[in-house]
């Protein structure tokens, strides 16, 4: 079973009448346990349990507990020797009311209400052999609403065969995107109260789901008409009361599919959860998968985690700026120049999927910021650190459109943090026209063009996301002559696996200067041009990569190459495996080259030492 199969079956578990006897053995086969394996535990032949519960080797040890007594039960389970002898990795009890669990080896515990457990499904995925990294086990959120999306657009796709074409699908995914910020927006306050989204759909449409797609219609319609002309639009009551919005987002006419009675419930499912949890560096990761047949089951898990973006963020630009905070210390002055200098400060992610660098490094940016305002005693000021200086390219529509949507959400998210909720709805509407990530091949562009060494002219404002002319991004930067930093985590592909396109990209940026570009990494592509880059205005890169083209025969071929542009190694992290699922671990060998017309005097070579902790190493 995958992950999206696992959610569904344990939301599934978790709405139906609770039974005692039977819980425990459903809860294992919601997480993938043959019927053959619960039909031996039933029978008693495999389970070990000295308490009355049930033991699966190796895996966990349940007890279903008399009312009341949750809390005994799992001290029990906890200190029950059979636990520790079968080596029983979590312990859970519940009477049906009130659910506790604990992990044996770090601690961590879930507490809460039967019905919400499926809110903590990430915590279980173990049980499914899934192991994930921590952040992924907390985002029980993301996980739960990427799941339900897949459902959705499966659902969708069934029933409009027509958008799973190559063209159409690009409808479908702006239809997915549209949603997911409606869900966002009805429960962060964005959307006044008398217009909440899923209610309108719920009241409006027919079980059956047959006119859902003209409520929705009608909503975005509402969306993306301007105050000023609500006369003549004639919308229904219900749907003028949804604000404008537009931003590019409900422009031009994408059709909406038709609902069957299914979609319809899927539809108002997702639109009950709670969207405030969203993670947008994660989330959109997640989601990207959504819209990929092959990636649909695996929830997307294959990004680069937060820590590991930070592996690239930290010595490329953010530890700096946190150590001229800590310079600064009470300094009013001190504290505005780096407020200057952090709202000129230009994040270009030439590979940038769904956005999460550019989120991580918004949002740390803002956490300085709003340091620094609370150090000079200005909290609640508003932001100078303008989303559009968080560029990015992406070949892929969804992701791209999805990057964009996952900036809003966390400028919104910012806004909120640091400034409150009420200020924060007053700014975040019409969303900003300006689209800032360019759907193109970054090794076919001009990166001056997207992200231009000093400030241009708004050359094209978009009307909408996916008339993406490469030249749509060669708008303004605000606050001119900043620094420019380039990171992400460009796609590797050894030179037997690559297509002839890719195998073309990799000529156009490398022939006439060298013979022997065949031989390279798709990712070398990135270095070189972010190395051309480099040589025309001040800027660091920092990219993750296979370390293919660290070592080995690549290395003669590409490194002269990006040191005679004038380019040296600022930073490194040697090689670490990279996987978010321990099933992937043995797969992907990473590591993390920096480099820069200016490197700092001391260069920083970081490695993960035997104990997991980073060293580095100066020099
Ligand atoms: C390894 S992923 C990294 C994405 C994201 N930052 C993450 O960590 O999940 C590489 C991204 O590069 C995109 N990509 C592949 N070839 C590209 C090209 N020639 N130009 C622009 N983007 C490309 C892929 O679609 C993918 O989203």
């Amino acid at each position: 079973m995958n992950a999206v199969e696992i959610e569904q079956a344990v939301s599934v578990l978790a709405e139906e009448p609770f039974d005692p006897d039977q819980f425990p053995y459903t809860f294992l086969e919601a997480f993938g346990n043959k019927k053959t394996t619960i039909k031996r535990l039933r029978a008693g032949t495999t389970n070990r349990s000295d308490v009355g519960g049930v033991l699966q080797r190796s895996n966990i040890h349940i007890k279903v507990a008399p009312e009341g007594e949750v809390a005994a039960a799992l001290t029990d389970l906890k200190e029950s020797p059979e636990t520790a002898r079968a080596k029983a990795k979590l312990v859970l009890a519940t009477d049906g009311h009130e659910f506790r669990a604990e992990d044996m080896e770090s601690g961590d515990i879930v507490v809460c209400d039967f019905p919400e457990f499926p809110e903590h499904f990430g915590f279980f995925l173990s049980l499914a052999g899934i192991t994930t990294v921590k952040q992924i086990r907390e985002s029980a959120f993301d996980i739960r609403a990427t799941g339900r999306l897949n459902r959705l657009y499966v659902e969708l796709l069934k029933e409009n065969p027509d958008l799973g074409g190559t063209d159409r699908q690009r409808d479908m995914n702006h239809f997915m995107a549209r949603l997911i910020f409606c869900f966002f927006a009805e429960d962060t306050d964005i959307f006044p109260h008398q217009s909440p989204f899923t209610s309108t759909v719920e009241q409006m449409s027919t079980p059956e789901g047959s006119n859902t797609h003209e409520v929705i219609d009608e909503i975005f319609r509402a969306m993306n008409t301007e105050f000023e002309d609500r006369e003549t639009a004639s919308l229904p009551r219900w749907a003028d009361a949804f604000p404008y919005v537009n931003g590019g987002l409900f422009s031009d006419s994408t059709e909406v599919p038709r609902f069957s009675r299914t979609a319809r419930s899927y539809l108002l499912h997702l639109g009950n959860l709670d969207w405030k949890k969203i993670n947008p560096d994660i989330f959109g990761s997640m989601i990207q998968a959504v819209a990929d047949d092959k990636e649909r089951g695996s929830l997307g898990m294959h990004y680069t985690s937060v820590p590991n973006i930070l592996k690239v963020l930290n010595p490329l630009f953010l530890d700096d700026l946190r150590e001229q905070l800590k310079e600064a210390g009470g300094n009013n002055r001190k504290l505005l120049n780096l407020r200057h200098r952090m709202a000129r400060i230009r994040v270009f992610d030439p590979a940038c999927g769904s956005g999460n660098f550019l989120v991580v490094a918004y949002k740390e940016i803002r956490a300085i910021e709003a340091e620094i305002n609370r150090r000079r005693r200005e909290r609640g000021r508003h932001s100078d650190i303008p989303l559009t200086n968080f560029r990015g390219i992406e070949i892929r529509d969804f992701p791209a459109e999805v990057a964009r949507l996952s900036l809003v959400i966390a400028e919104y998210q910012c806004d909120v943090l640091y400034l409150g909720q009420k200020k924060a709805v007053t700014v975040v509407l019409p969303l900003n026209k300006e689209n800032w990530i360019t759907c193109a091949n970054a090794l076919r562009l001009d990166w001056s063009s997207i992200c231009p060494p000093t400030g241009t002219e708004v050359k094209h404002v978009a009307d909408d996301l996916f008339e993406s002319a490469p030249d749509q991004s060669a708008i303004d930067f605000r606050n001119e002559g900043g620094e420019t930093y380039i990171c992400g985590n460009p796609p590797y592909r050894g030179s037997q696996w690559q297509t002839a396109e890719q195998k073309a990209d990799l000529k156009s940026v490398f022939d006439g200067r060298t013979r022997n570009w065949k031989q390279l990494d798709y990712v070398a592509g990135w270095f070189i041009k972010a190395a051309d880059y480099g040589a025309q205005t001040p800027a660091a890169s920092g990219f993750v990569t296979t370390n293919s083209i660290c070592q080995g025969r690549q290395v003669a071929t590409l490194w002269p190459l990006i040191l005679k542009t004038g380019q040296k190694i600022a930073f490194a992290h040697t090689s670490f495996k990279w996987a978010n699922l321990a099933s992937q671990k043995a797969g992907v060998t990473v590591a993390i080259v920096g480099i820069s017309n200016r490197p700092s005097y001391v260069r920083q070579l970081f490695s993960i030492r035997t104990d997991g902790e980073t060293a580095v190493r100066g020099a």
